[in-house]
């Protein structure tokens, strides 16, 4: 019941999303709009959470057998994700890049965009994909002569390492550091690329990754046969 409310929650929230959305560059760079993810998502969640419940409550059969099978689903689909994106690891970072690649060209153009953006380089305190000059890849910080921008050769604030005791904040702190090479850039940004960062963030926190995916497995495998 509480798996229930929680399904027509993200679909409301996807509904929401959808609806107050004025741009479409967040569903271009994802492909296919997140709101309309959560809403699939959402829907499919009440199906089977309905069909347990209902299924419990009822001693419904044919309810609690399509309850399992479709956790069945659910499980070795998420299974196979995760086998593929093991083993075609190259394959699962190009398409990362390519994803915020196309953030860094929207970065300006769309407000989700950017709050993301800077919530990962300052999370992981990274800038860029590779490094920091991948920032050349949006129109305002392309570091080209010809570029009348005058955010030429900056980053955003958010690559920017925190000064200590400082008490105004110098948003600027990036500007110009694409110009700078890494030893110099380094004395005011996060030089590193978000790449670098995940992997090491990934190796660090394997075992919390591991404890996280038995812990999305466990319950759907101790559900599969609710007739026993
Ligand atoms: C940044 O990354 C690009 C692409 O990997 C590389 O060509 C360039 O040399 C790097 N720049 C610095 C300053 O590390
Ligand atoms: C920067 O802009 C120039 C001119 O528009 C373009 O040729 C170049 O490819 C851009 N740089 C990057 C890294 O995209
Ligand atoms: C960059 O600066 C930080 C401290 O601000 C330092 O710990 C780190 O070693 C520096 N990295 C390089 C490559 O110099």
């Amino acid at each position: 019941l509480f798996l229930q409310v929680f399904s027509l929650l993200i679909v409301a929230i996807g509904v929401y999303a959808r609806v107050q959305k004025a741009t479409d560059t967040v569903r271009d760079t994802f492909l296919i709009d997140p709101a309309v993810i959560l809403i699939v998502v959402g829907v499919v969640m009440f199906f089977i959470t309905f069909c347990g419940c209902i299924g419990a409550l009822r001693e419904n059969i044919r309810l609690l057998k399509t309850f399992s099978f479709s956790l069945t689903l659910v499980f070795l689909t998420q299974l196979a994700i995760a086998i593929l994106g093991f083993f075609y690891s190259d394959q699962t970072r190009d398409a990362l890049e390519r994803f915020v690649k196309k953030a860094i060209v929207h970065y300006r153009d769309d407000l989700d965009l950017q709050n993301l953006m800077d919530y990962i380089q300052k999370e992981f305190q990274c800038c860029g994909w590779n490094n920091y000059t991948d920032w050349s890849w949006n129109l305002y910080f392309n570091c080209t002569h010809t570029n009348p921008s005058s955010e030429r050769c900056a980053v955003p604030f958010s690559c920017c390492t925190p000064v200590p005791g400082e008490t105004v904040i110098n948003t600027m702190c990036g500007f110009g550091v694409q110009t700078q090479n890494y030893l110099e850039a380094n004395k005011s940004i996060y030089p590193v690329g978000c790449a670098d960062r995940a992997v090491m963030w990934i190796d660090s926190h394997l075992l919390l990754v591991g404890a996280l995916a038995l812990g999305l497995a466990l319950p759907q495998v101790t559900a599969f046969n609710p007739l026993t």
